[in-house]
């Protein structure tokens, strides 16, 4: 398992100690009284800024938003249009993965992401996007 500080350095590097903290910290603000599971994400954007999102559930259950789209959307309503690596995290699932409807919205703003996701034990995996989602749904304009 690759610990930050035996990681190759260019992943490292984008993998930063203080996209690791916002996630950390973000995962404390999900709203998830049904499911229990909590989720943070945080995307670092080229120019080095980061969006952090937690997931936000509802009574009415289909209303509920994953963490990852809470980021990704936060980044983008902010004008941001290029991206370097998302991260993910669960203190209850173990390298969680995001679901299908948030690799769609991924694939949308940044096909050429890198996905990680992270253990408690700060621990991490990566995924490019396409081999997560090797077929997204596209318009060609
Ligand atoms: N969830 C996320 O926020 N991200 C994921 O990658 C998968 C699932 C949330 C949605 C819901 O609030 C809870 O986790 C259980 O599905």
């Amino acid at each position: 398992m690759a610990k930050i500080s035996s990681m190759p350095a260019a992943r490292s590097k984008i993998l930063s100690k203080e996209l690791i903290r916002q996630v950390q910290r973000a995962v404390k603000n999900a709203y998830a009284p049904y499911s229990k599971i909590q989720v943070g994400a945080g995307i670092l954007c080229k120019g080095d800024r980061i969006y952090s999102g937690a997931n936000i559930e509802n009574s009415s259950y289909s209303l509920s938003i994953c963490a990852e789209r809470v980021a990704i959307f936060k980044a983008i309503s902010e004008g941001e249009k290029r991206f370097q690596i998302l991260l993910v995290y669960s203190p209850q699932i173990d390298f969680i993965l995001p679901c299908g409807a948030c690799l769609q919205v991924i694939s949308e703003f940044a096909p050429d992401i890198i996905v990680a996701t992270m253990n408690k034990n700060i621990e991490f995996k990566f995924h490019p996007l396409c081999t997560l989602l090797s077929k997204a749904f596209v318009i060609k304009s």
